[in-house]
């Protein structure tokens, strides 16, 4: 995406590129000193003092010049709250404490950027998919905020999901969402599309694939607290990245304890999905009788749904070639449950 990066000091550009590029494309304007029009195309990032009126006229005749542009997002320290109210003041749609911050608020637009587009392109992503996957961006940009999770939200995704499988097939679901989404929120769309339709062929009631299916939408939500220089790293993570990476089952399960509504084996989940039954999995080694039976369809469904997503380092698997992975998983994953997998992995 394009970001007009406004700032009052030259000093802020090298770092505020280094966390927005590769991925997007950073004009940088040194307020006072380029008086150059701009294309109202992108997204408007404001990082400067607040609290200096030049500066603040100098702000308001860039966000007149960029009237356009329906997304802009101030850099407001601490939140400290008359500067925020300023920010407002002077045209804000959001309002961060940190650059890095950004990038989250920038996923958010994306997607819903990306199914506007689909809607005019006359394709409309099915609205299920919108809908998840903004709750997904919202879900995810809120903790890393340090702010509340909606469990509501979460399963209200959830249910959309169900309803589109149950309605369309899984078939339907991965190939939509693959088409549409990238990143975490792809899968997060993937392992639950995944985990729903895997208790369905189970023959699992309503209650019971609603259970799995919000324990699957909030698995990786640790990973919100995981640096994007390792979530998004274009190879394989070195050993330290790898043990940060490791955190993220804690980290969610932190976070989801308090929450309100949330059920016992949800967190169980969220914790354990990525235990094996031989006791070589992580965070806590559990071994078979430790393991419910929610893990061992999270866990299964987790790994399937990775291997045929695209990675930084590889291209998605097909899923013949994932689910012989599965099968060569024996002793970690419970064999009858990798058999009555094949249907949901080869042929829904
Ligand atoms: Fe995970
Ligand atoms: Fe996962």
């Amino acid at each position: 995406m394009l970001v007009h990066f406004v700032t009052d000091q030259t000093s802020k550009i090298p770092a505020i590129r280094l966390v927005l590029e590769p991925r997007h494309q950073l004009v940088p304007r040194l307020l006072g000193s380029d008086d150059t029009p701009v294309d109202s195309s992108g997204v408007l990032m404001v990082d400067a003092d607040l609290r200096d009126a030049v500066r603040v006229e100098q702000i308001r005749g860039v966000v007149q010049d960029l009237k356009d542009t329906v997304e802009k997002l101030f850099v407001v320290q601490n939140n400290v709250r008359p500067l925020v109210a300023q920010a407002y003041a002077l045209g804000a749609t959001a309002v961060v404490s940190r650059p890095r911050e950004i990038i989250f608020e920038l996923e958010q637009i994306d997607v819903a950027r990306k199914a506007a587009k689909q809607t005019n392109d006359g394709a409309p992503a099915p609205s299920e998919i919108t809908d998840s996957a903004l709750a997904f961006a919202s879900m995810f940009s809120a903790v890393r905020r340090g702010g509340k999770i909606n469990l509501l939200d979460a399963e209200q995704a959830t249910a959309h999901i169900i309803g589109s499988i149950e309605a369309n097939g899984l078939r339907a679901w991965l190939d939509d969402v693959r088409r549409y989404h990238e990143g975490t929120f792809q899968h997060c769309l993937l392992v639950t599309g995944v985990a729903v339709g895997f208790a369905l062929e189970l023959g699992c009631g309503s209650t019971d694939v609603a259970r799995l299916g919000i324990a699957a939408t909030l698995h990786d939500l640790g990973k919100a607290h995981i640096p994007l220089t390792i979530l998004d790293k274009a190879g394989r993570l070195d050993p330290g990245e790898e043990a940060n990476m490791r955190r993220h089952p804690e980290i969610g399960y932190g976070l989801l304890k308090d929450v309100a509504g949330i059920s016992p084996e949800c967190l169980d989940g969220v914790r354990h999905h990525h235990e094996y039954l031989d006791g070589s999995g992580y965070p806590d080694g559990l071994t078979a009788p430790e393991i419910s039976d929610l893990v061992r369809l999270l866990t299964i469904s987790d790994i399937f749904a990775a291997l045929i997503e695209a990675r930084p380092y590889r291209s998605p698997m097909s899923r013949q070639d994932a689910y012989k992975i599965l099968r060569s998983m024996g002793g970690k994953l419970e064999t009858s449950l990798v058999t009555a997998f094949r249907d949901v992995a080869l042929v829904a």
